[in-house]
């Protein structure tokens, strides 16, 4: 039986998964095609551009899927600041790209997994940094200061519409390995000077097996897609300097001082993520989860 959205959900154990995943080449595309083969999952990567309706078209033709998986899409090279002289590529991965894809889907009766951004707010009046009050599913999106940010936050306020999307905002992601240069943790260990402010982040080897079983039990809508509660920079970088190598060294600077070797703006916020702490109870908070992902199985240091 294919678990499309005619089926009941539950991801019982009689269901037939075969899930369709764009972003073969790219970093949380290539993790997803790994996690399906360790779970024994059937899948394939998609061939086809986003953008292209014909060949999305092709892709679920040959592979017949129940679930399609979108890890694709234009996050900017060295960094988001590429977007800023790259609008129209970014317009096209991103927003024709994205909502084709779902479009597609939504005609075949496939649910759509989508890895989005909660790079889409940042602290305000409302939700004060350091207030423990984070922005919640329903908030509309208040941070425009990149375009990277900008085409995001448009896809998902048309996504809202498609009630085979499930639009999880990621953010910050991290995993346990500390050479990727795309890890957070990795970013910010090789910069030269780093702002200090806590965030709402996203631990893929906790979080990315969540979003699987969230294809099976077909939740749809958006979801923060984050680990419970904030992190500094500081306190990142300290617990790199305590489990893993005691004569790593920082420096901060101020957001104003960032503001000038950086093109676009950078989003801090907090998200609310009671939603899916609700559907997954045993989610950890982002201090645990770093620890037993990230920094327990990178332990060099014994004597603490
Ligand atoms: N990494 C982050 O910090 C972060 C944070 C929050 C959210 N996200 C979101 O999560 C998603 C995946 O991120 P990632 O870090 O894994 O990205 P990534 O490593 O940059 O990979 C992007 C993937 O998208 C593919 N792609 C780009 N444009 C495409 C198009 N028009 N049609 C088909 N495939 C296309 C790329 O393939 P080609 O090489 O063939 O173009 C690549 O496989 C993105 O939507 C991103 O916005 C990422």
């Amino acid at each position: 039986m294919v678990a499309s959205l005619n089926s009941n959900g539950g991801g019982g154990h009689s269901e037939y998964y075969k899930f369709l995943i764009y972003g073969r080449t790219g970093w949380i595309g290539g993790l997803l095609g790994k996690l399906c083969t360790e779970q024994g999952i059937d899948y394939e990567y998609g061939a086809g551009r986003l953008e292209n309706r014909a060949q999305i078209e092709e892709d679920i033709a040959r592979v017949k899927p129940s679930h399609v998986f979108n890890a694709a899409g234009v996050t900017g090279r060295p960094n988001v600041d590429w977007c800023e002289s790259h609008k129209v590529d970014t317009i096209r991965a991103n927003v024709v790209g994205t909502l084709t894809l779902a479009d597609v889907c939504k005609q075949h009766n496939l649910l759509l997994v989508n890895y989005a951004t909660g790079c889409i707010f940042e602290y305000d009046e409302d939700h004060p940094l350091g207030s423990g009050i984070g922005f919640k599913e329903e908030d509309t999106p208040n941070f425009f200061g990149s375009y990277y940010s900008r085409t995001k936050a448009m896809v998902e306020e048309l996504l809202k519409e498609f009630d085979n999307v499930c639009t999880l905002r990621v953010r910050m992601p991290i995993t346990g390995d500390l050479t990727n240069p795309r890890n957070f943790i990795t970013k910010i260990t090789r910069y030269e000077k780093v702002v200090n402010i806590p965030n709402s982040m996203t631990i893929l080897d906790e979080l990315l097996p969540i979003s699987i079983e969230m294809g099976k039990r077909n939740l749809r809508g958006i979801w923060n897609f984050t680990n419970p509660g904030v992190v500094s920079h500081n306190e990142i970088l300290d617990m790199y300097k305590k489990y893993v190598d005691p004569s790593f060294t920082y420096k901060n600077f101020t957001l104003e001082e960032q503001a000038k070797v950086i093109v676009a703006a950078r989003s801090n916020n907090e998200l609310d993520a009671s939603k899916l702490q609700n559907e997954f109870p045993h989610m950890l908070s982002i201090k645990d989860s770093l620890i037993k992902y990230v920094f327990e199985p990178n332990k060099k240091v014994t004597n603490f």
